[in-house]
């Protein structure tokens, strides 16, 4: 098992915890019994789902609100949770936000927002917490990618590169941490029905239209795809057969002719 044994003084620290993904994946760890340290902005949602947890499971859980492209709110995390007395044995970074439509059209500030969650925050928190896991010899990390990750997005580019770091980040970790005990996987969702593609300003109606439905999986199924990837130690995980297919076809397809269909079909840039 790559991820440490839950203890009374461990906590799995979870961004993104109030919504989605990063939620779905604080259900199934506290469900295997780890304490967790819940992250996001909207604090009641996280106070409610730590309620939620803490009844079904029996599990200690804290409530850290947090702006992860804040900087200093992303050190207040590592400090708050020093400051409980606890060690993170666990990392998931599932926070992220993506924008839709093209560059030229869009809002400087929300294009920056977005790469200081996405991969600041992903960069940050990871250096903040890996040396003490090395110390201790005990550690894992999931950080969240997407299949955008393996080619460039017209309509999302600069998601899809923010996603391109995650997952390149995750792989070369990897390769640093061989040996120490401490693992990094990172999960690759394809399309998942969360807040996020609201969020992002996508017509729910036209981002299901764009994507065809065996890419669809399940949050619940994704998150726990990302826990088994991470207790089996492994490099990356792509749920659902269609979105491994994708992947594949991202990584090898000639950027001259994938760029170009992808532009034309992307709802972002048809509107
Ligand atoms: N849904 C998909 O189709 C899909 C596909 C591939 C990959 N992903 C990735 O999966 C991850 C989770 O997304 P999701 O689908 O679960 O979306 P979601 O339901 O919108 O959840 C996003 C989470 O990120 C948090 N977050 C966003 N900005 C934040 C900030 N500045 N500071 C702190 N927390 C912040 C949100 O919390 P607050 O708003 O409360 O802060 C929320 O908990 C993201 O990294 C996303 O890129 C999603």
């Amino acid at each position: 098992m790559a991820i440490p044994a839950p203890a009374a003084d461990r906590t799995a620290v979870v961004t993104g915890a109030s919504s989605g993904i990063g939620r779905e994946i604080a259900r199934g760890l506290a469900g295997r019994g780890h304490g967790l340290t819940l992250v996001a902005r909207r604090e009641e949602r996280l106070r409610e789902l730590a309620r939620e947890l803490t009844d079904a499971h029996g599990v200690r859980v804290e409530v850290v609100p947090a702006d992860l492209a804040d900087a200093a709110a992303r050190t207040g995390v590592v400090e708050a949770v020093r400051a409980a007395g606890l060690v993170p044995h666990v990392l998931v970074n599932a926070a992220g936000v993506s924008t839709v439509g093209p560059v030229h059209a869009s809002d400087p500030d929300a294009e920056v927002a977005m790469l200081r969650t996405d991969v600041e925050a992903v960069a940050h928190l990871c250096s903040l917490v890996l040396p003490g896991m090395v110390e201790r010899r005990a550690g894992a990390v999931l950080n969240v990618a997407s299949t955008a990750a393996f080619q460039p997005l017209p309509g999302q580019a600069g998601y899809a590169a923010a996603k391109a770091f995650v997952l390149s980040y995750s792989q070369a970790l990897r390769g640093e941490l061989r040996g120490t005990g401490v693992t990094v996987t990172a999960l690759c969702p394809g399309p998942v029905r969360t807040e996020f593609a609201e969020r992002a300003g996508f017509d729910p109606a036209e981002a299901e239209a764009a994507l065809p439905w065996p890419l669809w999986v399940p949050v619940e199924r994704v998150a726990e795809a990302g826990i088994e990837a991470l207790e089996q130690g492994r490099a990356t995980v792509v749920p659902g057969v269609a979105n491994r297919l994708v992947a594949v076809g991202g990584r090898l397809a000639p950027r001259s002719l994938l760029v170009p269909a992808v532009a034309r079909r992307h709802p972002g840039l048809r509107r």
